[in-house]
C-alpha cells in the first residue's frame, strides 16, 4: 500500500481559497513555480519575444569583468533565488570570489545547481542555503567575515509591488551587512508592443505557464476547474508601469475544489502576476529607498535592461 501522503502547501491552499471563496480573484505569482511551472519558465527564457534573459546574459558576459574590478576578489557572492543559476558562471569566472552562497526556497533545485556549478568551479567553496530570501537570513558561518556581493538577476524584483521590493532590499542589506555590494537586474520601460509580446508570445508558452496555475490547483487540491474555459491576458498598465497578467473566464463556469463549490461569471479576471518595468532613474530610487546606493549602471544599446551595482554605505544623517 502506498503510504505517502502528499500534503498541499498550506500557504497555497489559503491563497487559492482567498481568491475564490473571498472573491479577491488574485493569486500570488510565487505559486506559478511548481515543477511544471519552473520548466515552462525555462522555456519562456528562450522565446524570441522574451528579451530579458538574453539581454541580461549578454550584459553579464560584457561587464562582469568590470564588476570584478569594482568588487575585488575577496568577496563571497550571495545569490538570491538562485534557481537553476544559469547566469552565475559569467559572474563567478570574472569576479573570482572567495566563496559562493546560492539561496533558494527549493532545496531540490538548489542541490542540483550547486553540484553542477561545483564541477565547473572545482576550487570554489560553495555553501548552498535553503531559505526564503524575503526575510533576513543568517548566512553560513564560513562566510561571516568575508565582504559580500549580493546577486539578484532576472528583474525578479519586478514581480513584487513597490512596497514589497523595498522590504526585500532592506532585508538584503541586513543579510549582507554594511559595506556589502549588490548586483541587480532591472527590466526597463520600452514600447508597449515589445513588452506585451514578451508576455504573450506567439507560440503560447507564456499562456501555458499561466494556465498551469489552474492545472496545479486541480492536481494538488482535487479541483475540477475547466482550464480550457480560461484565457491568458497580458496588458500594460502605464500608471503602475507594469505588465499585468490575468486569467479571464470565457463562459459562466461551475467547479469544485475539494468540498467547495464555485460559480464564476463569464468575463471575471483572476490576477496572477505583475511584472514592473523601470524608467531611467526609477530603479536607482527604488534601491536608495531600500538602503542601497547605486554606484554603476550598465545597459544594452537599446536600453532594454539594466544591471546596477549598488553599495550598502553606512547610514549618515541626511541634511
Ligand atoms: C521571473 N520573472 C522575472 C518573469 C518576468 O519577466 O516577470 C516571470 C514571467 N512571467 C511571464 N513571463 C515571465
Amino acid at each position: 500500500m502506498d503510504m505517502t501522503v502528499s500534503r498541499v502547501d498550506p500557504g497555497f491552499e489559503k491563497d487559492v481559497m482567498r481568491c475564490f471563496q473571498e472573491q479577491s480573484y488574485a493569486i500570488p505569482a510565487r505559486w506559478l513555480y511548481d515543477r511544471q511551472g519552473s520548466e515552462l519558465f525555462e522555456q519562456i527564457t528562450e522565446l524570441p519575444e522574451y528579451y530579458p534573459t538574453r539581454t541580461e546574459t549578454s550584459l553579464l558576459e560584457r561587464y562582469s569583468a568590470e564588476v570584478g574590478e569594482m568588487s575585488g576578489t575577496d568577496r563571497a557572492v550571495v545569490e538570491f533565488g538562485s534557481g537553476s543559476s544559469t547566469k552565475t558562471p559569467h559572474l563567478l569566472s570574472a569576479t573570482h570570489p572567495a566563496a559562493y552562497v546560492p539561496i533558494d526556497i527549493s532545496g531540490e533545485f538548489l542541490a542540483a545547481s550547486a553540484a553542477q556549478l561545483q564541477t565547473q568551479f572545482p576550487e570554489l567553496p560553495i555553501y548552498p542555503l535553503e531559505a526564503d530570501f524575503m526575510r533576513r537570513i543568517n548566512l553560513p558561518s564560513e562566510v561571516a567575515n568575508m565582504p559580500k556581493l549580493g546577486f539578484f538577476p532576472g528583474s525578479t524584483i519586478g514581480n513584487m509591488i513597490a512596497r514589497t521590493s523595498v522590504d526585500l532590499l532592506r532585508f538584503m542589506r541586513e543579510t549582507l551587512g554594511t559595506g556589502s555590494q549588490l548586483l541587480i537586474g532591472f527590466d526597463r520601460i520600452k514600447d508597449t508592443d515589445t513588452l506585451v509580446a514578451a508576455y504573450d508570445d506567439s507560440a503560447g508558452v507564456t499562456a501555458q505557464f499561466s494556465l498551469n496555475l489552474l492545472h496545479r490547483i486541480n492536481r494538488e487540491m482535487a479541483g475540477t476547474i475547466p482550464v480550457d474555459q480560461f484565457r491568458h491576458i497580458a496588458i500594460w498598465n502605464d500608471l503602475y508601469a507594469r505588465i499585468e497578467i490575468y486569467l479571464e473566464v470565457q463562459a459562466d463556469v461551475h467547479f469544485t475544489i475539494g468540498d467547495n463549490q464555485f460559480d464564476i461569471d463569464k468575463g471575471q479576471k483572476v490576477h496572477i502576476e505583475n511584472s514592473h518595468k523601470y524608467g531611467l532613474r526609477d530603479a536607482r530610487l527604488m534601491l536608495r529607498a531600500g538602503g542601497w546606493s547605486p554606484v554603476r549602471e550598465w545597459s544594452d544599446e537599446r536600453d532594454y535592461f539594466s544591471l546596477i551595482l549598488a553599495e550598502a554605505h553606512p547610514f549618515k544623517n541626511a541634511p
